[in-house]
């Protein structure tokens, strides 16, 4: 940042003294002043840093640093205990925005799941954008339908009452912003306590005070949301987890 004040400084000097020696032509003003015009439109990009430098993550660089998470979600049917049993989460193939966003919200205490979140404080952002690049493009891509099967009546009632559809899409697979997740086809078990967890407050080691999801997840009866998790987990996703070695 200083080397780059200094240039605008220099710059805008020579500029001041092209002015000054009015013995310059024309021509000279004019290509003079395209350059400081350069420059400010450089200092505006330079104001608006997520523009100009918007942090992006290596998929490479990712592969190096999921050592510690393969023990969990690159094992085939691996299951937590807290709160309850279920399936860890499948997170190959998930979109990588939502990746770091769920990070971030284990880092930051919004997600209380004591185990990630000591995991995700140990992640610097451009850790977390890295392994996000990696397990986004993780795993083999599928062609789903474009809409999910036809859900029973009762079901299909809890659906449009959520409008699950309008922000995970049509096959609960095509997100309507990429920082929301794909659900479905992940784990039945792994989306009914997530949908409870939302509903969670004010426990020091259990739930996400999500705002979306709080004000869903809050509509229905615990036995509501079952039938949601399986009916969505049922159908065919672009998520999985890949069996790895954890030393290779
Ligand atoms: C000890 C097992 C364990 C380890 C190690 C672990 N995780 Fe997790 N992970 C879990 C569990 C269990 C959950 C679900 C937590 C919850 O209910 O919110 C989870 C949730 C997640 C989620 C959110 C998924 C979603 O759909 O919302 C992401 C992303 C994630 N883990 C990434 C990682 C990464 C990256 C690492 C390694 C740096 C890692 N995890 C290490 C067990 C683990
Ligand atoms: C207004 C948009 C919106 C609507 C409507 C919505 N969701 Fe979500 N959903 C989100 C967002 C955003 C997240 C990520 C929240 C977070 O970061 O924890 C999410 C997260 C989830 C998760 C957690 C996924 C995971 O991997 O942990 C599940 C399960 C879920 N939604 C199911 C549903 C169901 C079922 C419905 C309908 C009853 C629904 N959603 C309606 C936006 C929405």
């Amino acid at each position: 940042m200083k080397g780059f004040y200094r240039l605008l400084i220099y710059i805008n000097v020579t500029y001041s003294e092209l002015v000054y020696k009015n013995s310059f032509i024309i021509i000279m003003q004019r290509q003079s002043l395209r350059f400081l015009s350069a420059t400010i439109s450089l200092l505006l990009l330079s104001l608006n840093p997520a523009k100009a430098n918007e942090p992006t993550g290596n998929a490479a660089n990712g592969e190096n640093k999921i050592a510690m998470c393969i023990g969990c979600h690159g094992i085939v049917g691996y299951q937590s205990s807290f709160p309850e049993v279920y399936k860890v989460p499948m997170i190959s193939g998930q979109t990588s925005k939502y990746i770091v966003n769920s990070l971030k919200a284990y880092q930051s205490g919004e997600r209380k799941h004591p185990t990630m979140r000591s995991v995700a404080k140990g992640l610097s952002e451009q850790d977390m954008l890295d392994i996000a690049a990696y397990y986004e493009k993780h795993g083999t891509s599928t062609s789903l339908p474009e809409q999910a099967s036809a859900a029973p009546e009762k079901v299909n009632n809890l659906l449009t009452k959520g409008a699950c559809n309008s922000c995970h899409g049509a096959n609960y697979s095509k997100p309507i912003d990429p920082s929301f997740p794909k659900i479905a086809g992940q784990s039945r078990d792994y989306l009914f306590v997530a949908l409870k967890s939302y509903k969670s407050e004010g426990n020091t080691t259990w739930g996400r005070s999500n705002a979306i999801m709080g004000g869903v997840a809050k509509q229905f009866s615990n036995a509501e949301l079952k039938e949601l998790a399986n009916y969505i987990g049922k159908q065919p996703g672009e998520l999985q987890v890949v069996p790895q070695a954890k030393f290779r």
